[in-house]
């Protein structure tokens, strides 16, 4: 979200692109606010853009984001070649649109959808894991209402189990939808929620439970079968049917390849939907995401709508309608590309990274380890109690030798603990994993040269970042 600034109250340098090739290619300042009076040639528009970002964070030093910063060459061809075909127009593109499906098919079968049940399961690309939350949301929404409906109950306060330590998505869906969120508390030690704290917290008025698989605190997957035995429990007490949803935006193209034997998916009964991002662990760049639910039951035909000004009947249930099909084709190639097997491999070289820094980390002597050995490839890490420094000087420092690493605090009830994370990608290779922590050990002989800092202070500082943090959602 951006504002419109106040151009009076700007200095002539902040509103212009000044002269900055030395009159070589542009002699006046070009207006940055306003639309300029003037064409540029392309190749200045170009080099003024290309500069500009040039100069933002070195994507292979991010370990914040989980999304794809490298692909490869032809991926990237594909990439441009379906920047123009648009996702919405099926009945123009029909391939595109064969491909989006066979993309939703190979995941419902990596899902282990019952192919048999109630006509099998059924999908579509998203924009990423935030809209395919969304639709699987209203799908629970709206399934709950007409359960209600058909036994002549109220439908007025619809309520969603999920952890506090759900993505910022959860909590957008639970506003802009008229949801009751009722978040389940951490504690320190304890980052994800138990099959316990929701069997005690859905009600009737419950349109399912969130379960994470992959949280984006601590990377740790939530116990989906024993959430779902559970929830049958009650279910069966009750004469109810609430359902989960997983959110796998990262973990759903992690645990198929590296942990093949958890049942977290549509194995579990009560999984109706799973969102995943392709963006992440899909390998993709931004601007890709699936939903699947389990059977066409799962997906209430109230969310589907039919517009034919495209020509012929065309049946759509996402909340963006254009949308370029680059996404699905690069997903589509890295299916094709990688197989089961290019796909365990990957994710067995990001494990071994992973567990590498970890070791490395542990070694150190500085830090608690926050994430578990059996979940995404990453690692979240605490400082120990009474170091001269606070999560939050370690990644300014480690940002003077490029590093992203975020320290953010954890959600409520554990806001007291800081962490840090490190998010090991496909561009993190071992010699950059080395480097990594080569520079974590530079920065601790630094910092902690520091004078130590009696307890209050250091409170006084942690709470100081739990003021301007606003975590890392
Ligand atoms: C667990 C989880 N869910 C949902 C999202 C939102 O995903 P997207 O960025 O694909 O919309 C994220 C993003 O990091 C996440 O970690």
């Amino acid at each position: 979200m951006k504002e419109q600034k106040s151009l009076n109250n700007m200095s002539k340098n902040d509103l212009h692109h000044s002269c900055s090739y030395a009159g070589r290619y542009m002699t006046e300042p070009i207006p940055k606010y306003t639309l300029p009076e003037d064409s540029l040639p392309s190749d200045l528009a170009y080099r003024l853009i290309h500069d500009e970002i040039s100069i933002d964070g070195r994507p292979g030093q991010n370990l914040a984001t989980f999304c794809t910063t490298w692909m490869e060459p032809e991926a990237d061809k594909l990439i441009v070649e379906g920047i123009h075909y648009n996702l919405a127009d099926e009945d123009e593109y029909p391939h595109v649109i064969e491909i989006q499906e066979r993309c939703v098919n190979m995941l419902a079968n990596l899902f282990h959808a019952p192919s048999t049940e109630h006509g099998g399961a059924i999908g579509t690309a998203t924009i990423g894991s935030s809209e395919a939350m969304m639709l699987a949301g209203l799908a629970l929404k709206f399934n709950w209402r007409d359960r209600r409906l058909k036994k002549e109950k109220p439908v007025d306060k619809p309520n969603l189990v999920m952890g506090n330590n759900v993505q910022i998505c959860w909590k957008k869906f639970a506003r802009y939808f008229d949801v009751e969120p009722k978040y389940l508390p951490l504690e320190p030690g304890r980052y994800v929620i138990t099959p316990e704290q929701i069997a005690e917290a859905v009600d009737e008025n419950t349109i399912g439970v969130c379960a994470v698989l992959g949280s984006t605190f601590t990377g740790e997957f939530e116990a989906v079968k024993e959430i779902g035995e559970a929830l049958t429990k009650v279910n069966d007490e009750k004469g109810w049917d609430i359902p989960i949803h997983v959110d796998g935006a990262s973990g759903a193209m992690v645990a198929p390849f590296l942990y093949p034997e958890l049942e977290w998916d549509f194995q579990v009964p009560l999984v109706r939907s799973i969102n995943v991002s392709g963006h992440k662990y899909g390998l993709c760049y931004p601007g890709i995401g699936w939903v699947i639910f389990r059977n066409k039951e799962a997906l209430p035909e109230d969310l589907i709508f039919h517009v034919n000004y495209l020509g012929g009947d065309m049946p759509t249930f996402n909340l963006n309608f254009s949308r370029p099909a680059s996404g699905v084709l690069s997903q589509y190639y890295n299916f094709l590309h990688l197989g089961h097997e290019g796909f365990t491999n990957i994710m067995r070289g990001l494990k071994a990274n992973s567990d590498f820094i970890r070791e490395e980390i542990i070694k150190m002597g500085e830090f608690d380890i926050l994430s578990d050995d059996h979940s995404l490839p990453l690692v979240a890490w605490a400082c120990k109690h009474n170091r001269p420094f606070t999560a939050f000087d370690l990644s300014d420092k480690l940002r003077e030798r490029g590093w992203i690493v975020p320290a953010y605090t954890m959600p409520k009830n554990a806001e007291k603990i800081a962490c840090m994370r490190a998010v090991v990608r496909e561009g993190m290779s071992r010699d950059l994993a080395e480097n990594l922590v080569r520079d974590i050990r530079w920065a601790l002989e630094i910092l902690n040269k520091l004078k130590p800092r009696n307890a209050a202070e250091y409170i006084y500082l942690e709470n100081l970042q739990l003021e301007k943090n606003t975590g890392i959602c």
